[in-house]
């Protein structure tokens, strides 16, 4: 059995352990992702002239793509700490308050998974990101009465996985807003060759090239394979990472060329044979799959869209002449731009 969670963006324990050793401190060391970076030199570099607190800052895309270790380098390169949360971690709003009201100025609050924070939360954010102010009700009934409480002037950044996740008054207090991408493969390259050294393992660049392609455009990924490799090469091998140990230890985990997994293949091989290709609509493809929704939007579907497998249309899931082709499947005649 191959392990399903392999080539997947969601974060695992095993991953945890390993990241934090990894991840890029500075805007320099972070790979990729160029416009964004550009971007935020300009943004940074100006709040720091000014000696401003930064605009505060929305960073979405699929897992795995670097939005945490991304806000950890913001705050690194702001010269700032940065304190940390997430949208299912806050429950009532005094934990919120607590955190806003014990920031310094110029500091970031960083708040992963912002499109799952409670809307009551989300209410007292509003006031504190456009205002630098707290309303908060003291009693209840009709003696209840609002005071505003004074916070400093604080970066917000946020992370999500979809933008469309949030509401628009929330989206629309961000000042800069940058969607991360997929990376291209010499960028995946150069993460793992940077990885490698890390962990003071010798890959070749041909190996260095083939994690890379397989990696499903995703930072994470590509790491996860690495450690993976890595282990096949000392049990297997002399320990170093040649194209040959490569190949071997992939195949052994069942990572396609594509770097499809289980999901991926029973994904697409649902809508081809259960729903004649589609289009067919995310809940019924949830219900075949007996995959969460959720998953399948924030996991799966956005690398399959990206790599032209499958297509979104608004009337549902189609899957494309590739994903046919790829199960050596004769695509059937019809009418579409896919084909
Ligand atoms: N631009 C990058 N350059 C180098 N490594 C990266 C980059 N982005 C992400 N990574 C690596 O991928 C891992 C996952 O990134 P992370 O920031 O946790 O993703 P996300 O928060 O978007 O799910 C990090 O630990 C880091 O090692
Ligand atoms: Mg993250």
């Amino acid at each position: 059995m191959p392990d399903p969670r392999l080539s997947t963006g969601a974060r695992t324990d095993d991953d945890a352990q390993f990241e934090v050793g990894l991840r890029p401190r500075t805007l320099d060391e972070y790979i990729g992702q160029d416009r964004v970076r550009e971007n935020l030199v300009v943004s940074i570099t100006a709040a720091r002239q000014r000696h401003e607190a930064l605009d505060h800052v929305l960073l979405y895309g699929p897992p795995g793509l670097g939005k945490t270790t991304l806000a950890y380098v913001i705050g690194n390169e702001l010269g700032v700490p940065v304190r940390s949360t997430s949208g299912p971690v806050l429950e009532k709003p005094g934990d919120l308050a607590a955190m806003l009201t014990t920031l310094k100025e110029r500091e970031v609050l960083f708040i992963d998974e912002i499109h799952r924070m409670p809307a009551t939360i989300e209410e007292i954010l509003y006031p504190a990101m456009e205002d630098y102010e707290l309303d908060i009700v003291i009693g209840q009934g009709p003696s209840a009465r609002s005071v505003k409480v004074p916070v400093q002037k604080f970066t917000l950044i946020g992370a999500t996985t979809r933008a469309g996740l949030l509401t628009s008054p929330l989206r629309g207090r961000f000042g800069i807003v940058h969607r991360l991408d997929f990376y291209r493969e010499s960028d995946l390259e150069e993460i793992v060759r940077r990885s490698a050294r890390i962990l003071g393992v010798t890959i070749s660049g041909e190996a260095a090239a083939e994690l890379a392609r397989r990696s499903r455009g995703t930072p994470r990924i590509v790491n996860r394979l690495l450690r993976r490799v890595r282990d096949y090469a000392q049990v297997r091998a002399n320990g170093d990472i040649t194209l040959e140990v490569a190949h071997a230890g992939l195949e052994l985990l069942e990572v396609d060329e594509h770097g499809f997994d289980e999901v991926d293949r029973k994904l697409l091989r649902t809508i081809i044979d259960k729903f004649g290709g589609g289009p067919v609509g995310i809940n019924s493809i949830a219900a075949a799959i007996s995959e969460e929704k959720d998953a399948i939007e924030d996991i799966y579907e956005p690398y399959l869209i990206q790599v032209g497998f499958l297509d979104r249309t608004p009337r549902g899931r189609v899957a494309s002449r590739l994903a046919y082709e790829y199960f050596g499947l004769p695509a059937p005649g019809r009418d579409s731009r896919l084909w």
